[in-house]
């Protein structure tokens, strides 16, 4: 177990080591997080050392073929493989990012694993983004509108407006920036946090919606919106290259003009 280096006031303890197979020459350490709160154990951190040149070049393959060969126990999300549905975000070398479009060349020489940051675990790699998504579910994220339809075709947008949405609507709800933001790890029960006021600007501004006063109300709120100080992890870490902090600023500018 001395192979671990922890910090001395870490409460994830040192796990089981998994060696690479014998005759790999091309390997690469990946130290995991494991969590079990059924178990009653405390968290520890397995290694698993991995033979690269029996494994796809991302840090989703590793974990996948560490689940596949080594430890079937090992719980995480992913389903696209291709930075488009968002379930495998997860701390990758102490930044929230997607495990499917991280290469492993490009991580440290041990690289360390842990679930996104200040959200209940289910299990390892898996964290509970039931409260995320209620978050989400609240700025009521579709087309809301009063008069009824065109007869005879659907909504429809110029180019000018629909380009109002570019840099929005590619939010895959990873939740990598929400959970980079200090802001939303002390006061998530009520800032809604960078993703959901994305998403939230994402309505506003979309040419279709009738109901942007409404919205703009809601979100005038010291907690749910000004709990933004601009500390700009969020716009850092995302992984589509958005720009949350902006958005947020934008929702405060609207908020501003209409009160004069
Ligand atoms: S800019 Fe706002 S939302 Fe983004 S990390 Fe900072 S406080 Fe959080
Ligand atoms: S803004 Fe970026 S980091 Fe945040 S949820 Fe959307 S895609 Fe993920
Ligand atoms: S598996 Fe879909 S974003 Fe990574």
């Amino acid at each position: 177990m001395g192979l671990f280096s922890l910090p001395k006031n870490s409460t994830v303890r040192p796990g089981k080591v998994y060696p690479a197979p014998e005759g790999a020459t091309n390997v690469k350490r990946f130290e995991i997080y494991r969590y079990d709160p059924e178990s009653g154990e405390n968290p520890r951190l397995d290694a698993f050392e991995v033979d690269l040149d029996r494994c796809g070049p991302m840090v989703l393959d590793a974990i996948i073929k560490i689940k596949n060969e080594i430890d079937s126990t090992l719980a995480f999300r992913r389903s696209c493989r291709e930075g488009v549905c968002g379930s495998c975000a997860m701390n990758i070398d102490g930044h929230n990012t997607l495990a499917c479009t991280t290469a492993i060349a490009d991580c440290r020489e041990v690289v360390r694993i842990y679930p996104l940051p200040h959200q209940p675990v289910i299990k390892d790699l898996v964290p509970d983004q039931t409260h995320f998504f209620a978050q989400y579910a609240s700025i009521r994220p579709w087309i809301q509108t009063q008069t009824p339809p065109p007869a005879d075709r659907e909504r429809l947008q110029s180019k000018e407006e629909r380009n109002r949405l570019t840099g929005y609507y590619e939010c895959i709800l990873c939740a990598c920036c929400s959970t980079a933001c200090p802001s939303y790890w002390w006061n998530s029960d009520r800032y809604l946090g960078p993703a959901v006021l994305l998403q939230a600007y994402r309505w506003i501004v979309d040419s279709r919606d009738e109901n942007t006063g409404e919205r703009l109300d809601e979100l005038e709120d010291p907690f749910k919106l000004y709990r933004c100080h601009t500390i700009m992890n969020c716009t850092h870490v995302c992984p589509k290259h958005l720009n949350p902090a902006k958005a947020i600023a934008e929702i405060k500018k609207l908020l501003i003009e209409r009160q004069r």
